[in-house]
């Protein structure tokens, strides 16, 4: 919740830049139709700001602001510097950023200034500072927007020069980078910081179209971490600069690949963020689990605190091959989705559609028509009105639950780099399946990263944890011996936070937790399965044979009990699943990838052992997601079907936020429909009668 925030913010991009002013007294009038009162501005605007070295020219601008305030709209500011001035990089070339092949790239696209760019850093330093002068007592602005959709990769020189430096204060001497690289392999021992070059396609990078393959896992792993934290200095060089001006403002910078953009070590970036600000560009053929993971990591990224939707397409996108339009009914779902899982603004790009160039064919509120006649602006304007109703009822609610999911990005990086033992394991795709587990059964998660606390939850799953960083084993263990649920998968424990690999067993510091040795690891072919073979009348409660592929660890117990063995191969009757009783909890180890249909079982289970209950019992295709406040809770329910679905809600009468009418007992809820359901926190959930555990396995 922002300071002074009476409603979820409604808005977005706006452009007045690309128009004639007679334009923006129409696009004033047309605000105000649609409820629109968050905007925007100046995200692209370095090169009309500041025609030259020495010239800023800030009048347009002044008159925007002015506009915006004397229409009630409030003032999500641009700093500007996502896409730098012909001029900036015909005169300073050292802006423009290097490719892995080595080419010095020319002035074009955007998000394209090297962030180790002496000259970059200076300009958008300056800029920031000079848009924090000048507004400071704007009374329209609300909050800085810094830069836009950070993420980019530069093999400059200057970039070499400062991985020497970051490298410098990570290992302090040679000697420990030598070590912690394992440099003695393939040559590699380095005696001088610079003979250090970049793991570029020059040097490392092994395959043309694959940016992850690399002959030196240690260096591409640093490579992303310092390129991750070289970007982030420059967010905090124009942050500081409008904080040394303003010392209150709200800085914040856009997030983007729907808040799963592997360069950018997001939960580090949070840290410095006031408010976290997702882009969220779902398209038509993405499970919306995977949308609703992305809005839980959102929230997690500052331990479950609210966040902004800061940009959504009101219909089509235009960078997609095929670009559908969304169909009536989905951006008022996909806006209350977000709201369900933790976001108070809702925020378009765009709010006037361009006339020209790259994204004249993006949606817009306000579409080439240019009038209010439109099926969009009406399905905005509705949207509008109904966030108006809300009011405040839902800023600051909180979303508690009880199951945790482990995400890292330095997990992702480090196995997406690994040669071996299989090319066909995604990060990503092994989080969905998890999160996916919990989701289909409306059970709320939590997505957390590798520095939060864990003793607030019953279920702690970390999928794939091959790298277990400095006392994170150790925490994991307190957090079991206290009586919590711990499960990891295959590949785990193999390595430390430098990728070298913890010997004396895998998997490694994790193996006294779990009550297993791990031998060897199979790979197997696309298409090819083993099969997990439940012994029944275990703690899983599972019976039966589930199919599993793509790695098999081939482990003997060491305390920990088997619940599954393999079903095929010469390893046929090794354990496939193991439990081991630790302290006042218990660890899990699942040691293939098995079918989804085992993780729903197998979660289903162990849910109801830990007296995890779902949020509520709903066909398929019905998004659940609750959110509390001063004693209330309020449950989403959000139909992504484009039929009409029926609903049980219990016996209760319930305020229904959206309608404003009393429901309960059976009730249809619309196609692409959602309800909003007040009820008291501490109804028992058996009163709401929201919640009858399905374990149907
Ligand atoms: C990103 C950018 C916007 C715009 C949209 C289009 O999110 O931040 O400037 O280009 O994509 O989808
Ligand atoms: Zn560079």
């Amino acid at each position: 919740m922002l300071r002074n925030q009476t409603k979820i913010l409604y808005g977005g991009d706006y452009n007045p830049d690309q128009w004639p002013q007679d334009v923006w007294r129409e696009d004033m009038r047309l605000f105000k139709l649609a409820g629109i009162d968050i905007a925007t501005i100046n995200v692209f605007s370095w090169a009309l700001n500041q025609p030259d070295e020495q010239t800023y020219r800030f009048e347009w601008l002044d008159d925007v602001m002015d506009m915006l305030r004397d229409n009630g709209v409030r003032v999500c500011l641009g700093t500007g510097t996502a896409a730098h001035p012909a001029w900036m990089a015909r005169r300073y070339p050292d802006v423009l950023t290097v490719d892995s092949q080595g080419r010095k790239r020319k002035f074009g696209r955007r998000h394209n200034s090297c962030p180790n760019s002496p000259s970059f850093r200076e300009f958008s330093r300056r800029m920031a500072s000079g848009l924090a002068e000048r507004y400071k007592d704007h009374p329209a602005l609300l909050l800085w927007h810094v830069n836009n959709e950070y993420g980019w990769r530069c093999y400059c020189d200057n970039c070499e020069r400062a991985f020497r430096e970051w490298l410098k204060s990570r290992y302090g001497t040679l000697e420990e980078l030598n070590r912690a690289w394992y440099t003695s392999f393939w040559g590699h021992t380095f005696y001088d910081w610079d003979e250090i070059v970049l793991p570029s396609h020059l040097s490392e990078l092994m395959d043309a179209s694959n940016i992850d393959k690399t002959a030196f896992q240690g260096i591409s792993l640093d490579y992303d971490r310092f390129n991750s934290d070289s970007i982030l200095a420059c967010y905090k060089l124009e942050r500081d600069a409008i904080k040394a001006v303003i010392p209150d403002a709200v800085v914040t910078t856009n997030f983007q690949s729907n808040g799963t953009y592997k360069p950018l070590d997001y939960f580090k970036w949070a840290k410095e963020l006031d408010v976290v600000a997702l882009d969220s560009y779902p398209t038509n053929d993405m499970p919306m689990s995977l949308i609703a993971m992305r809005h839980d990591l959102m929230r997690g990224l500052k331990g479950g605190r609210p966040y902004m939707l800061m940009e959504q397409s009101p219909s089509q996108l235009n960078w997609k091959d095929v670009n559908p339009l969304k169909r009536p009914g989905v951006m008022r779902l996909w806006s209350y989705q977000a709201v369900a899982r933790g976001a108070e603004s809702i925020m378009f790009f765009q709010l006037r559609r361009s006339a020209g160039a790259f994204e004249k064919f993006h949606g817009a509120v306000i579409d080439h028509a240019g009038h209010e006649h439109t099926r969009v602006f009406r399905e905005c304007a509705e949207l509008g009105r109904e966030l108006e109703r809300l009011g405040d009822r839902l800023l600051g609610a909180k979303t508690a639950a009880k199951v945790a999911i482990v995400f890292d990005w330095d997990n992702w990086w480090a196995i997406e780099h690994s040669s071996g033992p299989t090319e066909r394991l995604k990060y990503l795709e092994q989080i969905q399946k998890y999160y996916d587990a919990f989701y289909e059964r409306n059970v709320q998660v939590d997505m957390i990263g590798t520095e939060s606390e864990l003793g607030g939850y019953e279920l702690v799953v970390a999928p794939v944890l091959y790298m277990a960083k400095r006392g994170y084993a150790a925490r994991l263990e307190a957090y079991v011996a206290a009586g919590g649920t711990f499960v990891t998968t295959f590949f785990s424990g193999i390595v430390d936070e430098n990728d070298r690999v913890t010997l004396g067993g895998y998997p490694g510091e994790l193996r006294k937790l779990l009550g297993i040795w791990v031998e060897e690891t199979d790979a197997l072919f696309p298409g090819q399965t083993n099969a997990m073979e439940m012994h029944g009348g275990g703690a899983s409660g599972l019976e039966g044979t589930y199919s599993c592929g793509l790695l098999c660890d081939l482990l003997h117990p060491e305390g920990a009990e088997t619940e599954a063995a393999f079903g095929g191969d010469f390893y046929r009757g090794m354990p496939a699943l193991t439990r081991n009783r630790f302290g006042g909890g218990e660890a899990w180890y699942i040691a293939s990838d098995p079918e989804e249909a085992f993780l729903a079982a197998f979660f289903a289970r162990l849910a109801e052992r830990k007296g995890i209950r779902p949020i509520a019992e709903l066909p398929a295709g019905v998004e659940a997601s609750v959110r509390e406040k001063d004693g209330f809770r309020y449950t989403f329910l959000l139909n992504h079907r484009a039929e009409p679905v029926p609903v049980d809600l219990g016996g209760e009468s319930r305020l229904e936020l959206l309608s404003g009418s009393r429901m309960s007992g059976a009730a249809t809820l619309p196609a692409h429909g959602v309800f909003i359901l007040q009820s008291p926190a501490d109804e028992t959930e058996e009163r709401s009668g929201f919640a009858e555990w399905a374990a149907t396995t």
